[in-house]
């Protein structure tokens, strides 16, 4: 949620600047804004809406210089606004600010800041911190301190974040000290990048790609004191960390479009490729079993481990219920799927024998976050399944797995999803060879995983009779999504997919469930996808489906390959093709990413940046 960016160097900061919240935009799109120290004050420009209406507002009022800071805005305090855009001014404007986060005690810092005569233009908790900074700054020079030179800005920034409470990535500039950049971070991610007699700063990698090779990634109480020239570290205890260089892996082209129109389209024709990275060099055909370079665990404790939970959000959290599922039948653990959102604030009982699994694609997500710190905090093994190389949950955990997926930034989650699945897919193997599995039935499950990028090409080859149901149905104002089974993962992801990019109702159930209440929605407006692959309940899904055609709805049916039968029962059907059961959700949620893509252009809606979203929810 928000974007960062900053630069310090030889360079004029704008172009950096703006091409960098280009790349950010995935996080917040209300509002965006940028400021440039031209060496004697600080200009700002901002502006309600896409980073475009930014541009073109600089085009018409450019700033000119080499320091500067820019922000994209996901709105928490404060209506999306030109005022409320970042950056905000602190003080007599010798404080200028952008803030990633949430300022949970706002209000109480507003009145006490109000008293002492300070003037809010916004409603924002951001400018709370701005006049923070600033009234330190003139409490530091009332006692002598002089006000051009560093150190005091970099005091003032560090006595004001020991006042707040909640969460903050800020970048900051100081009228008077116009060489200075200060970063620092709790909660909101930060990325340094390093260059020659330069610095780049960033919320992600992504603006970093093709600017520098080198980054360090900020940890939680550290606060950047960056200059063209140097860069140092301090915590808030007090120590100076040392420095920690990474080479930045990405490259322009994981962030380019190339011949798609939408990153959300690039990202699902992806799929072939990045569920064949995830099993790249992880498959072990003479033990018939998966391995892993970073789970951190011995055999003998991973043997030990007699309950599983796996904790996520959103589509994360779906692939974590296909998890349950292929750990439950693979390796007879008993695993449980919990909302973060919801584990961090419950306690449920674990024993030191329970093992954790936050499945995250941003590794930032807040409430993914806190509930591996808890669980981390009461002396768990807290691995995680993540795709944001150095992302904080990825340098938190105690081990993991990485997706290797590239960057995803279509704001709804399609590549990622399947990766999860993947991963998860060789974890059930891995723990299922260390206990039940036999070794015929791991060498089956690899063959079985081995042929899948060719069946999701395969399965993309539905592109054009999935276009041709969504003309059919993209007026349709509410969806059932219907699944068994693996496949009632796939109809909650399917849902969610419609809703959040076409805005439709749609609600994803297990097939058999409707009669206990859903079925009343059905009728002949209601269209119900149902997601029949050949099954072990085959018969029963098909008497599912049966009841709603018996009920006047209209039927979609994701089927088999050669499945006459459900081609005469369902109005439609897109057919995938046939694999084996537990790998089922892989083929069938492509069919249902591509409808809500295909609904939400039918609709003219924006499928990369769908309204209200952000990609990584760093707020609570
Ligand atoms: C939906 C979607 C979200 C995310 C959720 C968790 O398409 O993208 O539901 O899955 O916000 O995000 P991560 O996986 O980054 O923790």
């Amino acid at each position: 949620m928000c974007g960062i960016v900053g630069y310090v160097g030889p360079k004029q900061a704008y172009s950096y600047l703006i091409e960098g919240l280009f790349r950010l935009e995935y996080r917040g799109y209300d509002s965006a804004g940028i400021a440039i120290q031209d060496g004697e004050q600080i200009g700002i420009r901002k502006k309600t809406g896409r980073v475009t209406e930014l541009a073109e507002l600089c085009r018409q009022e450019p700033l000119k210089g080499s320091i500067g800071i820019g922000h994209t805005r996901w709105a928490t305090h404060g209506a999306p606004s030109d005022t409320n855009s970042h950056p905000h001014v602190g003080g007599n404007g010798e404080v200028v600010l952008a803030h990633n986060g949430v300022i949970e005690n706002y209000s109480i810092l507003r009145d006490r800041l109000r008293e002492l005569g300070y003037v809010f233009r916004t409603s924002t908790d951001t400018e709370v911190v701005a006049h923070l900074v600033a009234h330190q700054l003139d409490e530091s020079i009332r006692l002598g301190a002089s006000p051009t030179d560093a150190k005091t800005c970099v005091q003032a920034v560090e006595s004001a974040i020991k006042q707040i409470k909640g969460t903050y990535g800020l970048a900051v500039l100081f009228r008077d000290v116009p060489d200075l950049l200060v970063a620092t971070r709790l909660g909101s991610p930060l990325v340094v990048g390093i260059g020659k007699g330069e610095h780049y700063l960033a919320s992600d990698a992504s603006p970093l790609v093709g600017n520098t090779e080198e980054v360090v990634y900020l940890k939680d109480h550290e606060t950047a004191v960056i200059t063209a020239d140097s860069f140092v570290l301090h915590h808030q205890d007090g120590s100076e960390p040392v420095v920690s260089i990474h080479a930045l892996a990405q490259t322009s082209q994981d962030t380019d479009l190339g011949e798609y129109e939408h990153y959300m389209l690039k990202e699902i024709f992806e799929q072939p490729q990045t569920i064949e990275n995830a099993m790249r060099g992880r498959l072990d055909e003479d033990e018939a079993t998966a391995k892993f370079g970073g789970l951190n665990m011995d055999a003998q404790s991973l043997r030990r481990i007699d309950r599983i939970v796996l904790t996520a959000c959103g589509t994360s959290w779906h692939a974590g219920l296909v998890g349950e599922y292929l750990i439950e039948e693979f390796a007879r653990i008993p695993v449980e799927v919990e909302y973060a959102s919801e584990l961090r604030y419950r306690n449920p009982p674990m024993s030191d024998r329970t093992m954790i699994f936050a499945i995250t694609q941003s590794g930032e997500t807040a409430d993914t976050l806190a509930a591996l710190r808890e669980c981390k905090r009461k002396g768990h093994e807290t691995l995680a399944i993540c795709n944001t190389v150095g992302s904080t949950i990825a340098r938190e955990a105690n081990g993991g797995i990485y997706l290797h997926a590239g960057p995803e930034i279509g704001v709804a989650s399609t590549k990622a999803f399947t990766s999860q699945v993947t991963v998860l897919t060789l974890l059930a193997l891995f723990l299922g060879r260390m206990r039940h599995l036999s070794y015929p039935a791991g060498q089956r499950i690899i063959g079985h995983l081995r042929e899948m990028p060719d069946k999701i090409r395969q399965t993309l080859k539905c592109f054009d009779a999935v276009k041709e149901v969504a003309r059919k149905y993209y007026t349709a104002e509410n969806f059932l999504y219907l699944g068994r089974l693996y496949n009632f993962p796939v109809a909650l992801e399917g849902a969610l997919k419609l809703k959040e990019i076409s805005y439709i109702h749609a609600e994803g159930y297990p097939a058999a469930e409707m009669k206990h209440g859903p079925i009343a929605l059905v009728d002949e407006h209601t269209p119900s996808v149902f997601i029949a692959p050949r099954c072990q309940i085959y018969p029963k899904v098909m008497s599912n489906l049966e009841e709603v055609k018996a009920r006047g709805g209209p039927v979609i049916a994701i089927a088999c390959e050669g499945d006459d039968k459900i081609a005469e029962l369902a109005d439609d059907v897109i057919f995938v093709p046939d694999v084996d059961e537990y790998l089922q959700p892989l083929v069938a949620s492509i069919p249902l990413q591509l409808l809500a893509y295909q609904i939400a252009i039918l609709r003219g809606c924006n499928v990369d940046r769908p309204r209200n979203l952000a990609k990584s929810v760093t707020v609570e």
